[in-house]
């Protein structure tokens, strides 16, 4: 007989079918960012090379553009740009993950591609906390169909504990470990984020060895997390990193705008021990980033990826039947005690024409100009030594008539702003990062079709900062300038290229 999920797993891949490339023509659908090809997308899962293939899994609900019942949508790609979607890896409806295969991770288990992934039962419809988090596995020889292997580790750290669920494996030593988010509540029944670090010799036998690390419990809730979700641990140039996605930090001046961060804390690691040397710092300053995982590529540079979305913000896309995407693969450096992120090096397998335009110097001015094409990539370096001027940068994604995206250098708050005040559909505000104190300031800037992404590097460092948000602007909204207010803004080179529709272009050569 059939159990629930595979038919489950049957209806999933239906209904990603029907949709085939449907939605790729619509006002919004990224041209090179991984978007499920129809439903709801959240966080990245299982990022893995594994036999000469990048593979990236996500949360995925392919029957409606809302969060359901979580599935793993699949993706796979040679080179991080060109992403194949390959069937459903996984449904819910088994005893363990019945109501979601939530998220998790993948390890190369001696040619086996394993996932580990939290199963997720609701026990009532009550409470948020009225649920059951257990960690399961699913197995794969050819990478694509995955078998279920049922639960793992069943046990949480206390047997209070509810929340209990993400777990991120890695051998070191020929010991596998896991690190595993969780929340116990303090006598208010505010919660406390946790993670917890277990042991295994065979992927399958857990043992609990400690808390690796948890919020302060003494702080109230806002100044502390009620759950860290989404761990990872690893190590960057010299040191070991806790990287992890803390639900419920208040709002405090620049800091922790969005509804829950992404960030991480640098320590030294001798295993089982973690010494936290660094607060939690964010990892991107924008509106929409958060559950980034990392992986190591082929060529052991550290990639990270992050859902680029945030609970509760507004999604316009789900008019045309889609909500979510993935952020650009990343390179992580560790830089004077930071994460530093820049795109990955094969983005530059995109550009198509290339627009070159040596100093540009505006006096309390406008430098219009028109992009062919709403995917491109901008290169601009701003001589903040020579420039003078209050406020200068771009507009982006203008119409001519009120609706663009800013981005611009502020003198008086010495700050990077992104403003998508008047983006386009819904989404509002602004982000800002700190500007380098340096003599000239680099703008790396990635734009899709509702996206935009940048990365602020000084006269040495590319990628100090990164901002990420989503924009909702008109498909015809191709107009920009680069502009000087109140002074001189001396612009050393500013460089655009139209980049290639890689989704379209990996679609038409799948097989999907
Ligand atoms: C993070 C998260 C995870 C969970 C998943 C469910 O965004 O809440 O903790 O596994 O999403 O979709």
């Amino acid at each position: 007989m059939e159990s629930t999920s595979y038919k489950n797993l049957i209806k999933a891949e239906d209904a990603q079918k029907k949709a085939g490339k449907r939605l790729l023509s619509s006002e919004w659908y990224p041209g090179f960012h991984v978007t499920p090809l129809t439903g709801w997308m959240n966080d990245p899962n299982g990022l893995i090379f594994f036999k000469g293939e990048y593979h990236l899994f996500y949360q995925y609900y392919p029957f409606a553009p809302v969060w359901g019942p979580m599935h793993w949508g699949h993706a796979k790609s040679r080179d991080l740009v060109h992403w194949e979607t390959l069937p459903v890896a996984l449904a819910p409806g088994d005893s363990f993950d019945r109501d979601g295969c939530f998220s998790g991770c993948a390890v190369d288990n001696n040619g086996v591609l394993t996932l580990i992934y939290t199963g997720h039962i609701v026990l009532s419809n009550d409470s948020l906390d009225a649920i059951r988090e257990v960690q399961c596995m699913a197995t794969s020889i050819d990478g694509i169909h995955f078998q279920k292997e049922g639960i793992v580790l069943e046990k949480a750290p206390m047997p209070q504990v509810a929340h209990f669920r993400d777990p991120r494996v890695w051998k070191e030593n020929n010991h596998w470990f896991m690190v595993v988010g969780y929340r116990t509540d303090d006598e208010k029944h505010q919660g406390i984020g946790h993670v917890a670090l277990y042991r295994s010799e065979n992927l399958k036998d857990w043992i609990f060895v400690k808390t690796l690390l948890g919020d302060n419990s003494q702080l109230p809730l806002g100044k502390r997390a009620f759950m860290w979700e989404c761990p990872d641990f690893f190590s960057l140039g010299n040191r070991s990193v806790l990287m992890f996605s803390p639900q419920g930090l208040k709002a405090s001046g620049y800091k922790n705008r969005n509804l829950f961060q992404n960030g991480y804390i640098l320590g030294k690691w001798q295993a089982p021990q973690f010494t936290p040397e660094t607060s939690f710092q964010e990892l991107d300053y924008g509106h929409d980033f958060y559950a980034a995982q990392r992986f190591e590529a082929k060529d052991g540079r550290q990639i990270l990826i992050a859902w680029f979305d945030m609970w509760e913000n507004q999604k316009p896309s789900q008019r045309d039947g889609w909500a979510g995407c993935m952020t650009l693969p990343r390179k992580l450096d560790l830089i004077d005690n930071k994460i530093v992120m820049t795109p990955v090096r094969e983005m530059e397998i995109l550009r198509q024409s290339e627009k070159i335009e040596s100093v540009v110097t505006l006096s309390d001015a406008e430098h219009p100009f028109t992009m062919d094409s709403p995917l491109q990539e901008i290169e601009l370096i701003f001589d903040l030594e020579k420039s003078s001027a209050y406020q200068a940068g771009l507009a982006l994604r203008c119409n001519g008539k009120g609706q663009e995206t800013l981005l611009y250098i502020d003198r008086s708050q010495n700050r990077i702003i992104l403003d998508r005040n008047r983006s386009g559909q819904n989404v509002k505000g602004i982000r800002s990062c700190p500007l380098p104190n340096t003599s000239k300031v680099r703008l790396h800037i990635f734009l899709d079709r509702s996206s935009i992404e940048i990365f602020v590097g000084d006269d040495q460092t590319q990628g100090l900062y990164s901002i990420s948000s989503r924009i909702f602007p008109d498909k015809d909204s191709l107009k920009g300038r680069l502009f000087a207010i109140e002074g001189y803004a001396v612009f050393d080179s500013f460089k655009r290229w139209t980049l290639q529709d890689a989704n379209l272009a990996a679609f038409s050569s799948d097989a999907c």
